[in-house]
């Protein structure tokens, strides 16, 4: 299934194609893909160069790491995320390196590794499913996490599976069409809540 964004204007193919969905396929992702993922978030930006990312991974052909892994998020995430044949955890290091102060911007570069990650997966063919729906603390106790670090998302991985493998009514939010606001609402020129003339 696709859900390519109804745009003003042409983008660059993955970030038109790239959609959230709830139901993988019973494929399993190659090492290689996976592993340049990883390497995709390895370059994105951040502030002072901290690369304040950390990542743990579940993949289902390991069904103990996968069960820990899933009884990391909610159970509302749970029901769904369980087909996706990987997990993946986000975890931020919430002081720099060089001074220990606090890094204010550690969790916007973890979206930005994300980002870059979920753009590579989606040229591989592959679809991901970010959740804020986590456990924390359980995550800190599962992966004794370290202090300064702090649990941030997860990330359901794989390819598209049929809609039918969902309950109706997670069925029915998989097939609803996809918005958002138009630019005019989030695009300021001079003045605070005024569109800029490029968006208008
Ligand atoms: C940081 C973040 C947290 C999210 N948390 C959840 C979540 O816990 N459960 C869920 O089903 N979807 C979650 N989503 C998915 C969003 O609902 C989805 O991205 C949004 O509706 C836009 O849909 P699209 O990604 O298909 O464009 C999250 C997305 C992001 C970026």
């Amino acid at each position: 299934m696709k859900k390519p964004a109804d745009t003003s204007c042409r983008l660059h193919d993955p970030i038109q194609q790239r959609w959230s969905p709830r139901a993988f396929a019973d494929r399993p992702v190659e090492e290689s893909d996976l592993k340049s993922l990883f390497e995709a978030a390895r370059w994105a930006s951040s502030c002072f160069n901290e690369q304040p990312w950390q990542f743990i991974i579940a993949i289902k052909a390991n069904p103990q790491e996968y069960e820990r892994m899933l009884s990391c998020l909610v159970v509302g995430n749970q029901e769904w995320a369980k087909l996706a044949p990987v997990l993946i955890l986000t975890v931020a290091k919430s002081t720099f390196d060089h001074h220990g102060k606090p890094n204010k911007h550690a969790w916007h570069d973890v979206g930005l590794a994300v980002g870059n990650l979920v753009i590579q997966a989606t040229t591989l063919g592959l679809s991901l499913h970010q959740m804020a729906g986590i456990l924390p603390d359980r995550i800190r106790e599962v992966y004794e996490v370290p202090q300064g670090f702090d649990p941030v998302t997860a990330l359901a991985l794989g390819y598209v599976g049929d809609p039918s493998l969902l309950s109706e009514e997670m069925r029915q939010v998989e097939l609803a069409k996809r918005a958002r606001k138009p630019l005019a609402e989030f695009v300021f020129g001079g003045q605070w809540g005024k569109a800029a003339s490029i968006v208008e």
